[in-house]
């Protein structure tokens, strides 16, 4: 649809509007914006994305109009896992700058009306993080080898690990050291896992929490929220639920009614009550600056559960403010199966008085606009979809480039490949690096405005053409699209919050209601769509037909008679 009198492309703001106090809630119909911050804009030309990189691209966030963003982890690491093994959580990670330049981007993100939430990873430490060094020149049975999960092996000189358990990230998930003893780590061997049984693990992340919240950060997202508890026998795993053909353990579990010995066990929700405390008297301390009138910090739970239900009792009211929605991630592209995912969502997180998230990609998983059948299909489905997205109630979560409508980039020479997947799965498993590629931001350039120099991966030379340079104040762009919808967002409040009806529609459609006169329909069918009577379109992912039919892998949002 070309941009009519209300999707005209925007042009950047001259006076952003300042951070208005919060309002109780505010993330319940927030649009965030994922930071990857190896890959988003490197200012120091060392080819890795940075903190002042991310400030100097502020205003293109503000202009898009997101209200939040979420930065990955920029804390101290050897990067083992881009990150994710974190050796100090009160310190910046030299290669992004430093804890300055933290508070700097904070004060510039909240004077540009964006609130930050960080990225916080409490299941696992790195093994250079001073904990870990000093359990390992520690005694079995010290206490500093309590803050891990150290065990002897099993077998007559103790040589086979504690139990079956398998690393997320491929082979064993225990690692010995020169004593004989064993430690857990369900993801890298540097990712030692903690023992949250011991206070002094409690301790030291609630004073972690106060460290960023006295800096002035407005939330957490938590890391692998269904994995802190362990079942203390550390049992093996059924056959059954290990067997790769069969149903995924966490499945197998769930299922049978029991719980699975380090997914989604029940003790994981005291901790978050701990947590949500913690939050509470922060807000009611005065001299805080959230008490000053900045927001009520929220976390936002990664937690891969199978079902949404399992989902919903980390949202309940006493425990965490959001989780991400990986059931509507995972879903085909199909009308039927969109609807049911969508209907148990919003069931489930209703039912604890919770806002819904939605969620198209993260920087774990394969871009949408592949996985969506790729090339000029996927980007019309991915259009579509953010259309759908973005008029769901609740609060959605964008993932840097899904705005240019990148795709996952499937050729990166084997040379550079950086996850850990890639070397623990013996080469089978290319990893999560094809999503992670440096945001293009110019035409031209080493890395397309992303540094000065060639960024850590390669962009395809294709990536010019979906720069933001190439796609801002383009008729029919991605960029432009999220822009315009995002705008519509701000000035229709019933597109964040409410509730939604669904309209009868022909197979492939999904046809819905939201607020007193917009009614939103996706075509996922392969016959265009005859669309209800309205007054006018508000929106659309692509041009209607030349009868007013909504043709297939588009969307559109519609203004009715009321
Ligand atoms: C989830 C993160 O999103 C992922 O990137 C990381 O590898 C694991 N947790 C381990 O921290």
């Amino acid at each position: 649809m070309s941009p009519g009198p209300e999707n005209a492309p925007t042009s950047p703001s001259t006076s952003p509007p300042a951070l208005t106090p919060a309002r109780p809630g505010w993330w319940r119909d927030a649009v965030f914006y994922q930071v990857y911050i190896r890959s988003f804009a490197d200012a120091n030309g060392d080819g890795i994305g940075d903190l002042p990189g991310i400030r100097s691209r502020l205003s293109y966030l503000a202009d898009l109009g997101v209200d939040g963003i979420w930065i990955t982890p920029f804390y101290p690491s050897p990067m083992a896992d881009g990150g994710y093994d974190v050796a100090d959580y009160r310190d910046i990670e030299p290669r992004f700058g430093t804890l300055a330049d933290a508070d700097a981007l904070v004060d510039d993100a909240h004077r540009l009306g964006i609130r930050v939430v960080i990225d916080l990873v409490p299941n696992h430490t790195s093994n250079e993080h001073r904990w870990f060094r000093e359990a390992l020149a520690a005694a079995p049975g010290s206490p500093q080898r309590a803050r891990y999960l150290f065990r002897d092996g099993r077998g007559p000189d103790g040589a086979s690990p504690p139990n079956n358990w398998l690393s997320v990230f491929g082979g064993v998930a225990w690692t010995r050291v020169p004593d004989g003893q064993w430690y857990l780590h369900l993801f890298a061997p540097e990712q030692p896992d903690l023992d949250w049984t011991n206070p002094e693990v409690h301790e030291e992340f609630t004073s972690v929490l106060r460290f960023w919240l006295d800096r002035g950060v407005d939330g957490f997202r938590i890391d692998v929220a269904h994995g802190l508890a362990k079942d203390p026998q550390l049992p093996d795993l059924p056959t059954e639920a290990l067997n790769p053909e069969g149903t995924a353990a966490e499945r197998w579990f769930a299922e049978r009614g029991r719980h699975h010995p380090f997914w989604d066990r029940p003790e994981v929700h005291a901790i978050y009550r701990e947590w949500r405390q913690e939050l509470a008297s922060y807000q009611d301390r005065a001299e805080s600056p959230v008490a000053r009138g900045a927001a009520e910090p929220m976390m936002v739970a990664e937690a891969w559960v199978p079902f949404p239900d399992q989902l919903s009792r980390y949202v309940r009211p006493d425990e965490l403010a959001q989780a991400f929605n990986f059931d509507f991630l995972e879903c085909p592209w199909d009308a039927g199966e969109l609807r049911g995912s969508i209907d148990r969502s919003i069931s489930a997180t209703s039912s604890v008085g919770a806002s819904t998230t939605w969620v198209l990609s993260n920087h774990d998983v394969q871009r949408h606009v592949t996985r969506y059948g790729g090339g000029r299909v996927g980007r019309r489905r991915a259009q579509a979809a953010a259309l759908l997205m973005l008029a769901l109630p609740g609060s959605a979560y964008l993932y840097q480039g899904e705005e240019l409508g990148l795709e996952e980039v499937v050729d990166l020479p084997e040379e550079v490949l950086a996850d850990p997947v890639w070397e623990r799965s013996g080469h089978t498993d290319r990893g999560r690096d094809g999503c992670r590629v440096p945001v293009p931001w110019t035409t031209t350039g080493p890395s397309l405005g992303f540094g000065t120099g060639p960024g850590w991966l390669p962009q395809p030379p294709a990536w010019a053409a979906q720069s933001v340079a190439a796609q801002a104040g383009q008729e029919g762009s991605t960029l432009e699209l999220y822009r315009a919808a995002l705008r519509h967002r701000h000035a229709e409040p019933s597109l964040g919050g409410g509730t939604m009806r669904w309209h009868d529609s022909p197979s492939g459609g999904l046809v819905f209601s939201r607020g007193a006169d917009l009614v939103i329909a996706v075509n996922l069918g392969d016959q265009p769509l005859a669309l209800p009577a309205h007054r006018g379109i508000v929106l659309a992912s692509g041009p209607l037909d030349p009868h007013g039919r909504l043709p297939v892998d588009t969307a559109v949002w519609l203004r009715t008679a009321g």
